[in-house]
């Protein structure tokens, strides 16, 4: 079932729209409707019929009001740095953009917490509560450029999870305007606090189709004042692999272990850094804590198993320019492989670390059967894979949609997840019933139609249409 506005429905909602709002705040040319119809998942543009730039909760509520009164779909967005589609206004109507509510509240190094509108950028944040001795760990790679709403509504992952864990589990309370413009204060400031259901654990993950915050209550760390990175090079992508699991079962937890196989080294080599020459994998692994000593010497040991395990060199990085240049390279890996091919679908399956080498030969034997390239990075610490497919001719979709299907299956199959950090949204709404069952999937219809009865709410995402 489309949403699809009419013209007189779209006319009467505008106009509705304009009467509440500043005229800089609502946008209807062309270029704005197709640059906010589409995301970094690379599924294409979905123009919206308008954008509102909010910039209170009062007015995202009046926005959520309005557009439901009139029966216009509204979708809402942060930076549009998704990789799954979760921002695109596939059936049109407004786009809802939270970019202009960027006000770091507070910062209290007494409570180590943060109170941020959604706008904010996470690299901002980061920065800020760096500079008085504190830590943001979730590092999504879009960190630059991506906003905290975002990464909530995604429940953003990245390297660090692996030790620090992922967006959801920083967020304590959440201002969250319902999608019929009901504004509710959910969750708590302190760290615990287990009254009532976990409603925030809820919200956060449920990728705009719930509602929107428009403000966010996040629980900070200390500050790790050392940390140590090295690029452990290795022959082979099942190799690195392995050592990642020596590692953790070794007994040290480093905050990341990142993996980049053949293809993907191909892709960043000599952008900024030059990887030696036959690498053919190599692991990124960051340690971090408070004593010099103590970290490097866990770094030390994570080598020494490494080296165990079939590492020809471990490159460590003198200073922060050099770390910098590392982690750039890393970072680069989603936008270098597109530059290796017409055309690119990654993918985020996360399997269970026992199985991860399985899974990455057997992903590189459905790549040469199919006749596709496929580049395997991602955070292998968390066995959360980041599987791309590339390829040149439109005349090959169909194959990869098979590839894709395979990949899920594959994930399953194992006792592995269809996303383990990128989230559902369009990308994956036709995998999702492989993994979950009818009735898993009917108690989160009925969650989504209790939040949000006439559907209105970022339409077409997570669920296939009934
Ligand atoms: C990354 C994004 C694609 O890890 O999740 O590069
Ligand atoms: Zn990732």
């Amino acid at each position: 079932m489309t949403h699809r506005p009419t013209a007189a429905q779209l006319e009467a909602c505008l106009r509705a729209l304009a009467s509440g709002l500043a005229p800089h705040q609502l946008r209807t040319n062309a270029e704005a409707l197709e640059d906010y119809g589409r995301d970094e998942s690379d599924l294409g543009t979905t123009p919206a019929d308008a954008v509102v730039l909010a910039e209170t909760t009062d007015q995202v509520s009046f926005v959520l009001r309005t557009t439901q009164a009139h029966g216009v779909p509204v979708t809402p967005c942060g930076a549009r740095s998704g990789k799954s589609g979760g921002s695109m206004p596939v059936d049109g109507g407004v786009v809802l953009s939270l970019e202009r509510m960027k006000k770091i509240k507070r910062i209290s190094v007494e409570d180590l917490t943060a109170v941020v509108e959604p706008g904010v950028v996470t690299g901002d944040l980061m920065k800020a509560v760096e500079e008085v001795g504190l830590f943001y760990p979730p590092d999504p790679n879009s960190w630059e450029w991506c906003t905290l709403g975002g990464n909530v509504a995604e429940n953003a992952g990245g390297p660090r999870a692996l030790k620090y864990g992922v967006t959801r589990d920083y967020v304590l309370g959440l201002e969250w305007v319902m999608p019929r413009g009901e504004v509710l204060r959910l969750g708590r400031q302190t760290i615990k606090g287990v009254a009532g259901y976990d409603l925030v654990g809820l919200l956060v993950g449920s990728e705009g189709t719930l509602g929107v915050a428009t403000e966010v209550t996040l629980q900070l760390l200390p500050r790790p004042r050392v940390v140590q990175t090295a690029l452990l090079i290795f022959p082979a992508v099942e190799t690195a692999a392995r050592a990642v699991t020596a590692v953790l079962a070794g007994g040290i937890l480093p905050r990341t272990l990142e993996l980049l196989d053949d293809v993907s080294i191909r892709a960043v080599d000599g952008r900024g850094f030059n990887f030696p020459p036959g690498t053919g994998a190599a692991v990124l692994a960051e340690v971090d804590g408070n004593q010099d000593d103590a970290v490097f010497a866990e770094l030390a040991q994570l080598s020494e198993i490494a080296t165990a395990h079939g590492a020809s060199e471990t490159l460590l990085a003198q200073g922060d320019a050099q770390r910098e240049q590392l982690w750039a390279a890393r970072r680069s890996v989603s936008t270098a492989l597109r530059a290796l091919a017409r055309h690119k679908l990654s993918e985020d399956i996360a399997v269970p670390r026992s199985a991860m080498v399985d899974t990455i030969q057997r992903l590189k034997a459905m790549g040469e059967e199919l006749g596709l390239t496929v580049a395997t990075y991602g955070h292998a610490g968390d066995g959360n894979l980041h599987a791309n497919i590339l390829f040149d001719s439109p005349d090959q979709r169909p194959l990869v949609e098979t590839a894709l299907r395979r990949m899920a299956e594959l994930a399953i199959s194992v006792g592995g997840t269809i996303t383990g950090e990128h989230g559902v949204g369009l990308a994956k709404r036709d995998l999702l019933p492989l993994e979950q069952s009818p009735g898993v999937l009917q108690l989160q219809r009925q969650l989504k139609s209790l939040f949000d009865p006439a559907g209105l709410l970022n339409p077409g995402k997570v669920f296939q249409a009934l």
